[in-house]
């Protein structure tokens, strides 16, 4: 039988800085997806790539003295770069696209021209905000207090040659497709299209730019270079061979199955990439489903906010298993989740070392102890368990009730085997609706079931007494049968630790498939474990959170800009205003903190008058009083007193400040010790 096709995306990243936790959520999750269905028997193709053109990337290749393919080639291929990233995590993407690959460019260059004489594209002329010094357009909504958001200098109304795609022309096929069908999931994120962009009328699409050179070019008018939405969107098509012969996928794969893309991205996808679709006469995807975000205290994590979490440094402390579980595990896959390195040590700790890791090295060591490692033939499923799987498989609800106050062990063993053959159901069905964190927390409530098994049964007492072998074997087999059926589960969140565990409890590779999943009574009666080392060793919180903190905390202050200098003045003043300022020298008589101010120096001067002076500075953060007595500073005496903390301040001694990764540098300027006092500086 032909195998059934799943095509499944993630976007095309940007690769204008290193990737964080963030763009390895979306992937890691494109990545468990892409696995359950190659695990469910499904042809599979997950694609990924990255989004490698517009102005943003040039700006920043040109910042970094490269050219953007150099620049590109780096953050995409180099040592620590998004392949490296996606390698390191164990993503199984059968394809790569980088949109400045040829064939890609190529082919966008055709599906232009297509719409172009199909009168889809027209040219037109684009009115907006123009920001001479950075040459970039802006739409009124980008401006940031009417002003460039890039360098918030004036912008001016101007207008320029562009070509527009006719998106208002599909605005109601558009909204038929959110409104009447499940193509965008989740639900909520329908009422945000429709309300926000559909119902206010969707304007024609500005989809080419001459105000700067780093795309693909308008072949049949040079100056031009193809919006990156555009040339980005159709990475899914050409990846396949859509408008080109470098593969031959697009009639076996298209549709996609489902895009996975970030909430912020939803509105390219589910509104302007069906209605180029729709243009072009193609199948739209099958599905597109808008993630949330992982937010670092409640803000969304970006580089130039300095907030953003190294996903290399997190899998090197914990492992890539640990972090692609801890993803998949914590946050609902529709909605925003606040990432925390608290919640992320608790989630290992509590799901992998105590719940999943316990149940495997204590059955493990049992197995071991009390059977030398073997259990003993004939100890595998009764019949009747064979039978309650069978029932559940077939879709029957098992409801078992204990009668008066002793329970029959039986029982316990109906429950579990109840509860792990009618698994793989309910996991489906969460898979299948896009819901991995219900997936995951349905093998957990199993893994759990299985560890108050082992203390309903008391493995431990039954050892004491011969008469009770039997029994004992059959309370491991049926651990290690919940077990598999958990591992096999867990293959695509965790696919080197189920390995393990099938390995550590003696798994053959015929029983750790998809299809015996249900089946109770898939592990050899005999089976033979082989006790490993622990899978997720319990992290010291305490010790763990301090280190890391402390790594984030450098690699924080690292990505900062290394120096920021005070804006210039630009305002001018004339020599005499200048020359009215009195600058001298002092000598630091003596120095003290003001009491009730964690600020503020009192300074006691001779300004070479005869009198002392005093002058109050807020600099005690950068200096301890007696580090001053006795230097020589400079001063400007003739401002008018002002009282500080009721002590009145005659003058003001004058610093250097400028500000290094962040943190605001100042250092008080001193003079030669030879000069005296009350010299005038000018
Ligand atoms: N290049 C476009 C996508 C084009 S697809 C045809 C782009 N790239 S991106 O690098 O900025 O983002 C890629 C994906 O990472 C997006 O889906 C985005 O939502 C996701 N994430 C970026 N930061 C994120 C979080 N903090 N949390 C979750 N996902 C986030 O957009």
């Amino acid at each position: 039988m032909e195998k059934q096709k799943f095509y499944i995306t993630t976007p095309i990243y940007y690769p204008s800085d290193k990737l964080h936790i963030g763009h390895t959520y979306c992937t890691v999750a494109t990545d468990a997806m892409a696995r359950y269905k190659r695990l469910t028997g499904c042809d599979v193709l997950f694609l990924t790539g990255t989004d490698e053109h517009g102005q943003k990337i040039e700006d920043k290749a040109k910042a970094a003295g490269k050219t953007p393919k150099e620049f590109l080639d780096n953050i995409v291929e180099g040592p620590q770069g998004i392949l490296d990233l996606w390698k390191l995590m164990n993503i199984s993407n059968d394809r790569f696209i980088r949109t400045t690959d040829d064939y890609h460019c190529a082919s966008i260059q055709k599906i232009f021209r297509k719409m172009y004489e199909k009168g889809d594209i027209y040219k037109g002329t684009y009115k907006g905000k123009y920001c001479k010094p950075c040459e970039s357009f802006w739409t009124e909504s980008q401006l940031v207090d009417g002003k460039c958001p890039d360098c918030g200098r004036e912008v001016m109304d101007a207008e320029e040659e562009a070509y527009f795609f006719r998106l208002s022309k599909y605005a109601d096929r558009v909204r038929h497709l959110l409104e009447d069908t499940d193509f965008l999931q989740p639900r909520s994120r329908v009422n945000e299209m429709v309300n926000n962009f559909i119902k206010p009328g969707l304007e024609d699409l500005c989809v080419s730019r001459t105000s700067f050179s780093w795309g693909i070019p308008v072949d049949f008018d040079p100056g031009h270079v193809v919006y990156v939405w555009v040339d980005a969107l159709f990475n899914y098509t050409t990846a396949l061979g859509f408008m080109n012969d470098r593969y031959h996928d697009y009639d076996k794969y298209w549709p996609a199955d489902v895009h996975f893309v970030g909430k912020e991205i939803v509105r390219f996808h589910s509104i302007i990439w069906p209605a180029m679709l729709m243009s072009l006469e193609e199948p739209l995807p099958k599905h597109v489903f808008g993630h949330g975000w992982l937010l670092l205290d409640g803000g969304k994590m970006s580089k130039s906010k300095g907030n953003v979490v190294d996903p290399y440094l997190l899998a090197e402390q914990f492992g890539v298993d640990a972090l692609r579980f801890f993803l998949m595990r914590t946050f609902p896959f529709g909605s925003d989740g606040n990432f925390s390195n608290e919640l992320l040590i608790q989630t290992i700790n509590t799901d992998l070392a105590n719940d999943l890791g316990n149940l495997v090295s204590r059955t493990t060591a049992m197995v071991n102890k009390y059977f030398g490692g073997s259990l003993p033939a004939g100890c595998g499923a009764t019949e009747d368990e064979k039978q309650l799987a069978a029932m559940v498989r077939m879709g029957s609800s098992v409801e078992l009730a204990a009668s008066g106050d002793t329970v029959d062990p039986v029982l316990y063993d109906a429950q579990l085997v109840a509860q792990a053959a009618g698994l793989k159901k309910a996991y489906a069905h969460e898979m299948d609706t896009f819901a991995p964190h219900n997936a995951l927390a349905e093998i957990f409530k199993v893994i759990q079931r299985a560890n108050k098994y082992i203390d309903e049964n008391a493995p431990w007492t039954l050892a004491k007494d011969q008469g009770n072998r039997a029994r004992l074997a059959t309370v491991m087999y049926n651990l290690l049968e919940t077990i598999r059926i958990c591992a096999v589960l867990l293959t695509p969140f965790i696919p080197d630790s189920a390995e393990k565990i099938f390995d550590q409890i003696g798994a053959c590779p015929c029983c750790r498939t998809w299809e015996k999943a249900n089946v109770w009574g898939s592990l050899r009666p005999d089976v033979t474990v082989h006790k490993g080392e622990a899978l997720f060793p319990r992290i010291d919180a305490e010790k763990a959170l301090a280190e890391l903190n402390a790594i984030q905390e450098a690699q924080r202050k690292a990505a900062l800009p290394a120096l920021e200098l005070e804006p210039y003045t630009q305002e001018q003043v004339d020599f005499d205003t200048f020359c009215k300022s009195d600058f001298r020298a002092v000598k630091i008589k003596n120095c003290e903190a003001v009491k009730k101010s964690d600020k503020l120096l009192k300074f006691t001067l001779d300004d070479g008058s005869g009198t002392d002076r005093t002058i109050l500075s807020g600099i005690h953060h950068y200096y301890e009083p007696e580090q001053l007595i006795g230097k020589t500073a400079v001063a400007i005496l003739n401002l008018p007193p002002r009282k500080m903390m009721g002590i009145p301040s005659c003058g003001m001694l004058i610093s250097a400040v400028h500000k290094e990764k962040g943190e605001e540098k100042l250092n008080l300027i001193m003079l030669d010790d030879q000069i005296p006092a009350g010299s005038k500086l000018c």
